[in-house]
C-alpha cells in the first residue's frame, strides 16, 4: 500500500508547502505574466530533478517524472494566474503587488500540485509510466489551458489522462467533493449592439430609439431559458452590462449590451446563437433598428470522464477516509479551462473544501477577503498522488475515451 507512505510524506512537507504558498500569494501576478511564480515553480521541480520545459505558452511549465517501468502517462494540472481585485485580508502574507490578489486559490493549486511532485519522486523506483506536472498560465481570462496544449505539452511523453482540482469555499475543509458527468458550463460571452436613429428627446416619432429596443430584447432574452429550453437542462443568459445615452434630452444612436450565456452540454451550446438572434432579429425587425450580434464561446463545459472520477474517489478515501469524499450530483455554471484538456483525453475536475468557520475561512471565491484553509494543500496533494499512482501502476483505469 503506497497510501501510508503517501501520507506521512504529505504531512512531513506540509510546512515547505505552506511555505510556497505564502510565497506565491504575496507575489500575485496577472495572467500570461506569471514571470515570478512560474520561475519558482521551475526551481522547484528542478531540484527535485524532473525534466523541466519552461515558457511554454509564454509562462507556463511541465515536468516530467519518469518513472523506472514503462507505463502511461497521467498529468496533474496547475494554474497560476492571480485576478485584479486588492486584497483585504490582514496576513503577514498579503499580497505586495497592489491591485492583485490570489482570490482564486490557483496559490493553493500550484502549490498542491509541487506536493504532489515532491511525495511522487519517492516512488521513482516503482512507478510504471509517466507523471507529467502542468502549471498553465492565465486560467481566467484567456484560456491558457489551449495555449498550453498548442504549445505540446500533451506530448513528449504523450499524455493518457488529466486531473485537476480547485479549492472550494463551501465544502467543509478536509474533504472533497467529486462529480460524475458534467461539471461545470461552458461560460460564453455575448456582445449585442442595437443600432436606431438619433433625435431629440422631445420628437420620438422621428427617431428610432434604441434604448426602447434594447429594453424589449433584454425582457425577452430573459423568457429564453424558461420559454424555449428543456426545463431540466440547465442555462443561464445573463445580460450584465447595458451602454447607451449620454443625456436626459436626446435618444441616442446605439445601444449596448454584453452578457454571459451558460450551458452544460454541446448540442445546447450549438443552439444558444441561434435562439439568442433570432429574438434580437425579430425584435430589431419590428421596431425598424438594426443591430450587431457577437457570439463568443469561449471554455468548452466540463465533462468529466467517469473512470477518471472512479479513480479520484477510490484515492480520495484511501487519503481521507470514507467521510472525506463527497459525491454531488450538482453541476455549477462556472466555467474552467481545464476542460481543454478533457477533450483530448479523459479527465476528472474535483474540488477541494476549504469552508472553514472556526478559522473564519468562509468567503466565496474572488472576494477580496477570500482565503484558504492551508491545511488543506498536503491533503490536496496526497490524493493527487495516490490518484496518479494507482492510475499508473493499477491499471484501474480503461483506456475509454468516451465522456458521460
Ligand atoms: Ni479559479
Amino acid at each position: 500500500m503506497y497510501k501510508d507512505i503517501i501520507i506521512e510524506k504529505s504531512q512531513e512537507i506540509k510546512d515547505e508547502l505552506i511555505r510556497i504558498r505564502r510565497d506565491i500569494h504575496a507575489h500575485p501576478e496577472p495572467g500570461r505574466k506569471e514571470f515570478r511564480t512560474s520561475a519558482l515553480v521551475a526551481e522547484k521541480l528542478k531540484e527535485l530533478g524532473l525534466e523541466v520545459r519552461t515558457n511554454v505558452a509564454e509562462t507556463g511549465v511541465v515536468a516530467t517524472l519518469r518513472g523506472k517501468y514503462p507505463g502511461k502517462t497521467i498529468l496533474l494540472r496547475a494554474d497560476m494566474d492571480s485576478l485584479p481585485i486588492t486584497e483585504k485580508n490582514d496576513v503577514e502574507y498579503k499580497s505586495q503587488n497592489p491591485g492583485y490578489m490570489h482570490a482564486c486559490g490557483h496559490d493553493a493549486h500550484t502549490t498542491w500540485v509541487i506536493g504532489a511532485a515532491m511525495i511522487l519522486s519517492q516512488f521513482k523506483d516503482q512507478m510504471h509510466g509517466n507523471v507529467k506536472f502542468l502549471f498553465q498560465p492565465d486560467e481566467e481570462i484567456d484560456g491558457g489551458a489551449d495555449r498550453m496544449i498548442k504549445d505540446g505539452a500533451l506530448e513528449n511523453p504523450h499524455v493518457d489522462a488529466a486531473i485537476g482540482a480547485h479549492v472550494w469555499p463551501t465544502v467543509e475543509s478536509g474533504k472533497i467533493g467529486v462529480k460524475y458527468g458534467p461539471m461545470m458550463a461552458a461560460p460564453d460571452h455575448i456582445t449585442i449592439k442595437i443600432y436606431g436613429k438619433a433625435g431629440h428627446g422631445a420628437e420620438p416619432h422621428n427617431c428610432i430609439d434604441p434604448i426602447s429596443v434594447a429594453c424589449q430584447v433584454y425582457m425577452s432574452l430573459q423568457t429564453l431559458v424558461s420559454r424555449r429550453i428543456n426545463p431540466v437542462e440547465p442555462a443561464v443568459v445573463t445580460i450584465a452590462r447595458i451602454t447607451g445615452g449620454t443625456t436626459h434630452n436626446a435618444i441616442p444612436e446605439k445601444v449596448e449590451m454584453e452578457g454571459t450565456v451558460r450551458t452544460l452540454t454541446n448540442e445546447l451550446r450549438e443552439r444558444m446563437p441561434h435562439l439568442i438572434e433570432n429574438i434580437i432579429k425579430g425584435i430589431c425587425e419590428a421596431n425598424n433598428a438594426t443591430y450587431e450580434f457577437i457570439y463568443d464561446p469561449h471554455y468548452p463545459a466540463v465533462i468529466n470522464n467517469s473512470d477518471m472520477v472512479a479513480l479520484v474517489e477510490k484515492a480520495g478515501k484511501a487519503i481521507l477516509g470514507e467521510d472525506g469524499v463527497v459525491v454531488t450530483d450538482k453541476p455549477t455554471m462556472g466555467g474552467e479551462d481545464f476542460s481543454y484538456f478533457q477533450q483530448k483525453v479523459p479527465g476528472a475536475f474535483f474540488i477541494v473544501g476549504t469552508y472553514n468557520k472556526e478559522k473564519g475561512l468562509t468567503n466565496s471565491l474572488h472576494n477580496p477577503k477570500f482565503n484558504i484553509d492551508e491545511d488543506i494543500i498536503p491533503l490536496a496533494a496526497a490524493v493527487l498522488a495516490q490518484s496518479a499512482l494507482t492510475y499508473l501502476n493499477e491499471g484501474k483505469c480503461s483506456n475509454d475515451t468516451s465522456r458521460t
